[in-house]
């Protein structure tokens, strides 16, 4: 990996906006807080710079992003976490890197999906931001390779996209 570890906690969850304090190990106690409320960016913490959501398809818009960046990201950790034949710091190393990279693509929504109801987008942020919330929860389990509790995250995480495919996913017939 060339990115240092990072530590992350996640602080509070408030009605409307995820605060989110990290500190890397190298420099403690250098905690930022991220300005809030830009808009619907409120809801969600654009720029953590943890990863860049790569993946194999272009993203072009919600549902690229899904199919092809949210969807395998999730098969690759759970992968890691129930079928991998490596050993646990190795497999849980991966499921770090994937969390990373989870991270950035969920920082990528708010770009893609332009069309919400806005009476709706709070409920829609709310869900995306619990889902960060997980993915950040599961960052921080697997890069302290514990791998219960990483287990732990990523049920909540899966619980996640059904909890916003039920009212959000006009495919939900056909989802995963
Ligand atoms: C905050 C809401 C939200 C969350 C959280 C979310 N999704 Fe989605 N997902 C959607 C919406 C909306 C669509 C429909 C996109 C479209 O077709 O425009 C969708 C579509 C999909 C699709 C395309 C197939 C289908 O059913 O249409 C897949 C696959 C998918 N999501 C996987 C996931 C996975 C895996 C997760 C969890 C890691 C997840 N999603 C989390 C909102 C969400």
């Amino acid at each position: 990996m060339n990115r240092l570890p990072l530590a992350i906690s996640l602080l509070a969850l408030s009605v409307s906006a995820a605060h989110w304090v990290f500190s890397t190990r190298a420099q403690a106690p250098a905690a930022v807080t991220k300005p809030p409320n830009v808009d619907f960016e409120r809801h969600v913490e654009p720029q953590l710079d943890l990863g860049k959501c790569e993946g194999e398809h272009a993203v072009d818009d919600l549902d690229d992003l899904m199919k092809h960046r949210f969807n395998p990201i999730l098969t690759k950790i759970s992968f890691e976490l129930y079928h991998g034949q490596k050993e646990v710091p190795e497999r849980l190393e991966e499921v770090t890197k994937h969390a990373e990279n989870l991270l950035g693509c969920i920082a990528q929504v708010p770009r893609l999906k332009q069309d919400l109801d806005p009476e709706r987008t709070e409920d829609f942020y709310k869900l995306l931001s619990a889902m960060q919330g997980n993915v950040l929860g599961l960052h921080t389990a697997s890069s302290e390779f514990n791998e219960e509790a990483s287990r732990h995250w990523f049920g909540h995480l899966r619980q996640d996209c059904s909890a916003c495919h039920i009212r959000f996913n006009p495919h939900q017939a056909e989802a995963p």
